[in-house]
């Protein structure tokens, strides 16, 4: 099966159409995925907008008074994600000149800019061949190759990352990571997925075994 294929094309035919989809600009993209960490797209997007016009730059972001990102955030919760994008959005200006730094082994350097992060605006906006890993490739992945490790677990996400990683469209990292994000957003989603519709649907592992009520497997606590 040749996965990032499928998937890609999948995404084409699927995809929504969505404001930070149609840029490189690694400031809006670091933006939005900052905002879809806790929220989803339909909440998200007046929001981003209104931070866009507000803060077109991240200069204009890093030299903002705190309480006017933090009043343009109400609503969205998880304010620890306002304030430290406000930290984060000082340190590229002060080390950085206010430009982005370009590769992932820079970005993930920054305060408050993790793995997932760091992969989405590294292949989003530099075409990096870095696999983003977030609860929606657990699930895709877990379920099309039946991997039952425990998500939960710490040793999981190396796991998942691996698996991403060698699956990724080294020509086309960008659309493969938005395809994988998106695929997980709409096909593949946690509950009562269209298995039906799904183009993996005859080699998916837990389709074909009945377990995808089972996959990913999350302990508790
Ligand atoms: N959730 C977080 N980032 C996303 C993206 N780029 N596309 C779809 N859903 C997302």
């Amino acid at each position: 099966m040749n996965f990032s294929k499928i998937l890609i094309a999948w995404y084409l035919g699927n995809k929504r159409d969505l404001p930070w989809r149609s840029t490189t600009n690694p400031y809006l993209i670091w933006l939005s995925e900052i905002m879809l960490q806790q929220t989803r797209v339909e909440q998200a997007l007046p929001y981003y907008f209104a931070f866009v016009d507000a803060f077109p730059t991240v200069t204009d972001l890093a030299n903002a008074p705190e309480d006017k990102i933090l009043r343009l955030w109400q609503g969205l919760g998880y304010y620890s994600r306002a304030r430290n994008m406000h930290a984060t959005a000082k340190q590229v200006v002060e080390q950085h000149q206010g430009a982005f730094p370009t590769s992932y082994k820079e970005l993930i350097k920054l305060k408050g800019i993790g793995p997932y992060t760091a992969a989405a605006i590294a292949s989003f906006a530099f075409r990096e061949a870095v696999a983003v890993v977030d609860g929606n490739v657990y699930r895709v992945l877990s379920r099309i190759y039946g991997i039952d490790v425990d998500i939960a677990k710490s040793e999981a996400k190396s796991i998942f990352a691996e698996k991403a990683q060698s699956l990724l469209s080294v020509k086309t990292p960008d659309l493969y990571n938005q395809a994988l994000m998106e695929f997980g957003a709409l096909q593949c989603v946690p509950r009562n997925p269209s298995c039906h519709t799904c183009p993996f649907s005859s080699s998916c592992f837990a389709y074909q075994n009945q377990r995808v009520t089972e996959l990913p497997v999350k302990s508790k606590a």
